[in-house]
């Protein structure tokens, strides 16, 4: 089995026949930086050292540079190791990460809102589990897994929230939306996984939160770190929807947004019905519109892939916004 080797931190593990880099990892339990797992945010990218892979997924040009590409950076979920390979992702901090773990969980509450579910679990009191706002946990299914942003805030311990998606013959959802995942029932939880989590060293840089869908429940955990912490940064958000009542979770967000002195929030409804009083069309306009300038922000983005894809482009190009300084979550809904 080819043998990785992740520098400078000389974290090791092996990876089995078919399994990118970034997947063998995460087997491992080492929390590589990396969000989408399908070639579209760049956080898994790092510099092949020695070795070879394969290039077993696609990915958009504009996720890595032809500079980049030419240094010898690859991106970790496109990538499979043939033989023994080293890399270099100075990003990841080895044993100072935090541990993944798999844990029970005891479903404490589900709140149905249209067709979106409000997922409430208690984890067990001893040890802490331990995240950052904004990361991702897999459910462990009989026949498979799913993963979910994290809803909440690292403070409250031992509660984990998800806002999950109803898909007819899902894998999961189904269970919740016709009541047989009932309160006490336990369940199965990996994580925490995902580098989509709020830099705290950016110091006050203001911060534009962009979500599309449930891709606010990552936004909401962000938002409930930054009111519990007394965060003074410009905070605004915008909730991307097809329909009005696709904002879910509105009453939770607005007092939320009332704990942060300075705070903004925009929804915009892609498709509004005529009583819609509000902003229409797609979340990046609005930002555009909102600002000529963001070359001192930092953006947050989570949702589908076409809207982490376009608003990172444009922002970038048509606002100055520094490429670093966009950090994003996609997902491909899944069943
Ligand atoms: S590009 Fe690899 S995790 Fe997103």
């Amino acid at each position: 089995m080819p043998q990785i080797t992740v520098s400078p931190s000389q974290t090791q593990f092996s990876s089995q026949a078919n399994e990118t880099i970034l997947a063998a990892a995460i087997r491992n339990g080492i929390n590589l930086p990396h969000s989408c797992q399908s070639g579209v945010c760049g956080s898994c990218a790092a510099k092949l050292v020695s070795g070879n892979i394969l290039q077993s997924g696609e990915y958009d040009d504009y996720v890595l540079s032809a500079d980049e590409i030419a240094a010898g950076t690859i991106l970790l979920c496109c990538s499979q190791a043939d033989g023994d390979v080293v890399v270099d992702m100075p990003s990841y901090a080895g044993a100072k990460a935090i541990a993944i773990r798999t844990l029970p969980a005891r479903v404490a509450s589900v709140a149905i809102r249209g067709d979106v579910a409000i997922l409430s679990v208690a984890l067990p009191k001893a040890p802490p589990f331990q995240f950052h706002a904004g990361q991702y946990m897999e459910i462990l299914l009989k026949d498979g897994s799913r993963s979910y942003s994290i809803a909440n805030a690292p403070s409250q311990n031992g509660v984990l929230e998800f806002h999950v998606r109803h898909h007819e013959g899902g894998l999961f959802s189904p269970q919740l939306f016709s009541g047989s995942l009932k309160t006490g029932s336990i369940m199965r939880l990996r994580g925490p996984l995902g580098s989509f989590y709020l830099n705290e060293d950016a110091d006050n840089a203001p911060l534009i939160l962009l979500a599309t869908g449930t891709g606010f429940a990552p936004i909401k955990g962000i938002l409930q770190h930054l009111a519990e912490t007394q965060a003074t940064r410009h905070v605004h958000v915008y909730h991307g929807v097809r329909f009005e009542n696709g904002l879910y979770d509105e009453v939770a967000l607005r007092e939320l947004l009332a704990k942060l002195p300075n705070a903004k929030y925009t929804p915009v409804v892609s498709r509004p019905s005529e009583n819609w009083q509000g902003a229409t069309g797609h979340i990046t306009e609005h930002v555009l519109r909102d600002y000529a300038d963001l070359s001192a922000h930092e953006v947050y983005a989570c949702g589908s892939p076409a809207m982490v894809q376009s608003s990172k482009q444009a922002l970038v190009q048509q606002a100055k916004l520094p490429e670093k300084a966009f950090y994003s979550d996609a997902f491909t809904p899944h069943v």
